[in-house]
């Protein structure tokens, strides 16, 4: 269990070093931490931007955490699509702050907040949002799977609900997964697949993950984080619950507002098997459309 003090007085140390470290940012606030890396805003140039701080050695000895970080960096290089975050103006460098490495680098701002931070304030989306969420995700998700790409922590810790047109936007690649063969490199190996318990896919818990996660984890993982939005919290109550037979019933039972098209669309994607799960995306976001 992470030392949430310890890790609060680095979030805390990191902020009063920042502008020593990067004398090209104003305007420093404290936006968040995570597992692996420290969140703030500034401004760059005169743009508001993410400043991403990752402990490389803070908690592990081992490269897990400095492959976590690179790995998300590759993965966003690689990615345009308008529902994905996009990398800022402060390029991946690494810098000792009393013997602890970090990795810095920043993303554009996303101004709004993310669907957790409103799942806690009780706000209660419309069926026309949660239909507007699920349109961006598979966008995402599409433009991921071009890329051999699974991004295996979609969750509402993980979208930021953003500034009209974008609405929806998908952050947090740091462990994504490359399906593609010649970059297998890129992707660290384990027994088990990193994952946030709460919002996996059942296929995550597998011993032999590698062989059975694809763009469908993906769509599953979406469709979670859509039903849990809508209902305040995530359905299952625990790991053997998400792993056993009984699937997410129809969202419609639970919200009676909503529309039993709609309920039945994402029951498709909530499959616990994942070869039942729709797959093709393209004909995913025709049918969403016409709903
Ligand atoms: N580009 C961004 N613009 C605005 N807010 C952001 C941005 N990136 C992250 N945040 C905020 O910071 C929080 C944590 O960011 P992120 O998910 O990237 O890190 P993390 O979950 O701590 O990472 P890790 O899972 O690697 O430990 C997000 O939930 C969001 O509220
Ligand atoms: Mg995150």
């Amino acid at each position: 269990m992470v030392n949430s003090n310890f890790l609060n007085m680095w979030f805390e140390t990191v902020f009063s070093q920042l502008p020593n470290l990067l004398p090209v940012i104003s305007n420093l606030s404290k936006i968040s931490w995570g597992g692996s890396k420290f969140v703030y805003k500034a401004l760059v140039n005169g743009r508001w931007e993410a400043i991403k701080v990752c402990h490389l050695n803070l908690l592990q000895q081992d490269d897990s955490i400095r492959l976590r970080a690179f790995r998300e960096i590759d993965s966003l290089t690689k990615l345009t699509s308008p529902y994905i975050v996009k990398l800022g103006q402060i390029e991946p460098h690494v810098k000792k702050i009393n013997d602890v490495e970090f990795l810095i680098y920043s993303e554009e701002y996303l101004p709004g907040k993310s669907l957790q931070d409103l799942m806690q304030e009780r706000y209660v989306p419309s069926e026309e949002e949660l239909k507007n969420l699920l349109n961006c995700l598979l966008n995402a998700i599409e433009e991921t799977s071009l890329s051999h790409l699974v991004h295996r922590d979609i969750k509402p810790g993980n979208v930021i609900k953003n500034i009209s047109p974008r609405t929806f936007v998908l952050i947090d690649f740091s462990i994504a997964l490359t399906t593609d063969p010649n970059l297998s490199s890129l992707t660290a190996t384990g027994m088990m697949s990193p994952r946030t318990n709460a919002y996996a896919a059942p296929e995550l818990f597998a011993v032999d993950y590698h062989q059975i996660v694809t763009y469908r984890t993906d769509l599953y993982c979406a469709a979670y984080t859509v039903f849990s939005y809508a209902l305040g919290e995530p359905y299952f109550k625990n790991i053997n619950e998400l792993l056993g037979p009984n699937r997410c019933p129809l969202l419609c039972t639970l919200r009676t507002d909503i529309s039993e098209k709609f309920s039945c669309f994402l029951a498709r994607l909530l499959k616990k098997d994942s070869n039942l799960r729709s797959g093709n995306i393209t004909k995913l976001k025709e049918e969403l459309k016409s709903l």
